[in-house]
């Protein structure tokens, strides 16, 4: 293996460990980092290009999108329909899934669901964002209409996950079943290079990631758990720091490399949660799980496992460092 790896070199490198493989994939993935590097771009001078701020429209959940979220959406579903390399996606920002006409389209085996800018509320104020991708192999025959059973499909069926962060520096991590790897964008290249092989969440951790403020509204098994994180304990590193950036990507992110928990549990305001099991949950319970990590809805209960009903459907989601989600199952089920 060269010791500068981009991320074609990667995949091409990879796909040979799978004779079966057609270039499909590759061909995907090439999709997803072109309309990346355009996000970053955008994203980068925001605050130049007047695409700060309210679209205006508000999107399927009723969240007022930004004008950011609007173009991300443009430009992933631009970037995946025209080259051919997908049947169907499912974004945050539509409705319903969106099924692409064209011949070539209706022959891809993949489907593609996103969430095209994760934490959109940060833009404003030049705080990370992202971008979260989940893939599928369709379920209905190849050449044929995709529908919706095609992207109802437990987290578990992924063939691959990932997001890109755009942050102090721009990375694309994903995992297609085999590990977790980290590459970072070098934008003088255009190329993002493997910086973080072999990516693994650290057995436990001294952060905690939630929205505290929204204490008093949380089941009671998490307010001890809260309490729990907050005591003095040097064996057990605690108390712990608490960490909340607001962007789920941003904060899996710093709890994937250094050890921690992220909790948004249901509440009173959310009863059933508040991200989406589909483009949320599943790509990041994807990536905790490949990375060592664990990633639950409830006490004893994987994202992965879940069957989604709906395109939307919202989560409770706890996703971190194995031992500190095994000790928040313990509040959750006494
Ligand atoms: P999105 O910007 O895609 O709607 O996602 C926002 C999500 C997630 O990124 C973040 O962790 C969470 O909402 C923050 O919610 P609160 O403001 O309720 O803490
Ligand atoms: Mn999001
Ligand atoms: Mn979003």
């Amino acid at each position: 293996m060269s010791t500068f790896n981009t991320l074609s070199e990667f995949i091409v490198e990879h796909q040979m460990d799978y004779p079966q493989a057609t270039g499909e994939f590759s061909a995907l993935f090439s999709a997803l980092c072109l309309a990346a590097k355009i996000v970053n771009r955008e994203v980068n001078k925001a605050g130049l290009a007047n695409i700060t701020g309210p679209a205006g429209e508000t999107n399927p959940q009723g969240e007022a999108q930004q004008k950011l979220d609007v173009l991300a959406n443009e430009v992933f579903k631009s970037a995946l329909g025209a080259r051919g390399v997908v049947c169907g996606i499912v974004s945050e920002e539509e409705d319903n899934f969106i099924r692409f006409e064209g011949s070539q389209n209706q022959h891809a085996k993949y489907v593609v669901l996103m969430d095209p800018l994760d934490g959109s509320s940060n833009i404003d104020v030049n705080v990370s964002v992202g971008t979260i991708f989940s893939i599928y192999r369709r379920l209905t025959p190849v050449g044929t209409p995709v529908q919706m059973e095609d992207f109802l499909q437990p987290g578990r069926a992924q063939v691959a996950a990932g997001y890109i962060i755009y942050g102090s520096s721009t990375m694309l991590v994903y995992s297609t079943g085999n590990g977790v790897n980290g590459f970072t964008y070098e934008p003088s290249l255009g190329l993002f290079c493997l910086s973080h092989p072999n990516m693994q969440y650290p057995r436990s951790g001294a952060v905690y990631s939630i929205n505290e403020g929204f204490y008093s509204r949380f089941p009671d098994g998490v307010k001890k758990y809260i309490k729990y994180c907050q005591e003095e304990d040097p064996a057990t590193q605690r108390p712990y720091s608490s960490r909340y950036i607001g962007s789920l990507v941003a904060d899996f992110h710093r709890n994937l490399i250094h050890g921690g928990i992220y909790l948004y549990p249901t509440s009173s305001r959310y009863p059933e949660g508040k991200l989406r099991l589909l483009y949320e949950g599943n790509p990041m319970a994807f990536i905790a799980e490949q990375a060592g990590g664990k990633a639950i809805v409830s006490a004893g209960k994987s994202v992965l496992d879940c069957q989604p009903q709906s395109l939307h459907q919202r989560t409770a989601l706890y996703l971190g460092s194995a031992e500190m989600i095994e000790k928040l199952e313990e509040f959750l089920t006494a």
